[in-house]
């Protein structure tokens, strides 16, 4: 494996985490080896930094986050946040840390339950985590809209009324909320048209440079992690084969998967840049 570091400190550190799944009973019966998801994954991701997570269908980008979530757990090695072992922490004190790590998913309707309008949504965050400030929460929710770029009046609207580029800014006021520190976004725009993509991506890169939010990025796409990444991981079958700056990665990759990961690109040029014009 090539590893290229960069000289910053980590806001969030992985060493050596593996994550296995164990088959189900009768697959146990059939002699069925355990299905090692993750193997030996390292990372660090500074503050105000984006880390991108690349890699084919079922290489173990998203058990890795569900890893740092604490989500699934990891049968060995270290997720460190802000210098505590996030694998030791239990009760109280993994919950305040798992409000200043959120989450972005694909498919922004199912974060959002139908049956509510946006205002309710956001005001039921507000409740949650932060509840001193409930006496304060049409501020709270006005300056989340007003950062992801939405209008007030969409308070009133039921999540169908919206795009699914509408939607996933929704998604991200509500993370804003919790006032994270890290925001992980699984192939946050894998689902939105080439516009609303860039307007997301656009929208996570400001939150980064205002908030100092620190982002890992998972996707599929090399373009969108090209566009997005200061660092960058390709993964495969459980493994990070190749990790470093993106530039680096992106213009000499060093090792063969990348490279074919690379090819599969329709024609991207040097300058590719997603515009929301
Ligand atoms: N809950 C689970 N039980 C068993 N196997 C799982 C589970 N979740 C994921 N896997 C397997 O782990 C591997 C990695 O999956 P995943 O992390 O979802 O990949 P990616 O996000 O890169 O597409 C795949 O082989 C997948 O089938
Ligand atoms: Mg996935």
């Amino acid at each position: 494996m090539t590893i290229r570091t960069s000289t910053s400190t980590a806001l969030l550190s992985v060493r050596d985490v593996c994550v296995d799944f164990s088959p189900g009973m009768i697959a146990r019966l059939l002699g069925t080896s355990p299905i090692r998801a993750v193997i030996d994954v390292s990372f660090d991701v500074a503050a105000g930094r984006t880390f991108g997570i690349v890699g084919e269908s079922g290489s173990g980008k998203s058990t890795t986050a569900r890893a740092i979530l604490g989500l699934e757990e990891a049968s060995s090695g270290t997720i460190s946040y802000d210098g505590t072992d996030l694998r030791a922490l239990r009760g109280a004190r993994r919950r305040a840390v798992a409000r200043e790590m959120q989450m972005v998913f694909q498919d922004p309707s199912s974060a959002l339950n139908p049956k509510l309008r946006i205002g309710h949504l956001l005001t039921e965050r507000v409740k949650i985590h932060r509840r001193r400030e409930y006496g304060h929460r049409n501020e709270i929710i006005r300056n989340a809209l007003d950062e992801v770029g939405l209008p007030h009046a969409h308070l009133e609207r039921f999540p169908h009324q919206l795009s699914g580029g509408q939607q996933q800014r929704i998604v991200i006021a509500l993370a804003l909320i919790s006032q994270p520190r890290v925001l992980i976004c699984d192939e946050a725009v894998s689902g939105l048209d080439v516009s609303s993509q860039a307007q997301v991506l656009n929208l996570l890169n400001d939150l980064k440079s205002d908030r100092g939010l620190s982002l890992i990025f998972i996707t599929h796409d090399m373009g969108v992690a090209r566009y997005i990444s200061d660092d960058i991981a390709v993964m495969r079958k459980g493994l990070i084969v190749e990790q470093g700056p993106a530039d680096e990665i992106f213009t000499d990759p060093q090792s063969d998967y990348t490279r074919s990961l690379l090819a599969a690109v329709p024609a991207l040029p040097h300058s590719y840049r997603f515009t929301d014009a």
